[in-house]
């Protein structure tokens, strides 16, 4: 069973719930009725979070979809970055909402900020799950963080390891016997 492999529970369905409708109430506070809002989900980490996400949000958006790798192993990044699916429509003019799993590091979000903003869009912001600050090597800003984690590899609601456990519907930490 998947849950064999789990050391503890971070951070649990309910308090995932709590506050993904907390999320979804300041971005439909923050954005008008009128502003074309694309919400752009990175695959495929952020999923899960979307789904939930955007039945929160009581406004029109479109989603649109980006697929990005970065260069190195399963659990560290190395900041090169690599678009392996981009987005289907143009973001001119538009407002645009990065939603992420995970900001660890800051690269991966920081060349998605870069590209997106060449766009020529009216805005862009950002939205993540989950955030390790003390990780961070570059300066980005999160414009709507979930929770701020320690340094611990976590799994599950979208993130894997390997590509395993995203279906996992909490937060959690694994056992050292699930890397061997
Ligand atoms: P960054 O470029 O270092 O900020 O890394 C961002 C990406 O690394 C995320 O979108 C995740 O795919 C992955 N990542 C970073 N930390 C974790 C973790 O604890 N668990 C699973 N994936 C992670
Ligand atoms: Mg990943």
């Amino acid at each position: 069973m998947l849950e064999n492999y789990i050391q503890e529970i971070l951070i649990s369905e309910e308090e995932i719930t709590n506050k993904v409708k907390e999320l979804g109430r300041q971005i439909s506070n923050d954005y008008g009725d009128d502003q074309q809002l694309i919400v752009v989900g990175i695959l495929k980490g952020a999923i899960i979070f979307l789904s939930d996400l955007v039945r929160e949000i009581k406004l029109p958006i479109a989603l649109d979809f980006m697929a990005v790798s970065s260069y190195g192993s399963s659990t560290e990044s190395s900041g090169a970055v690599r678009i392996l699916k981009d987005l289907e429509r143009d973001v001119e003019n538009k407002h645009v909402l990065i939603v992420e799993d995970i900001v660890d590091t800051g690269l991966t979000l920081k060349y998605l900020l870069d590209n997106l903003w060449s766009r020529k869009p009216a805005s862009v912001k950002t939205c993540t799950l989950l955030d390790k600050p003390s990780r961070r090597l570059v300066d980005v800003t999160v414009d709507y963080n979930g929770f701020s984690i320690p340094d611990k590899f976590v799994v599950g609601y979208g993130l894997d390891f390997a590509e395993n456990y995203r279906n996992l519907p909490y937060i959690a930490i694994l056992k050292p016997e699930a890397y061997e």
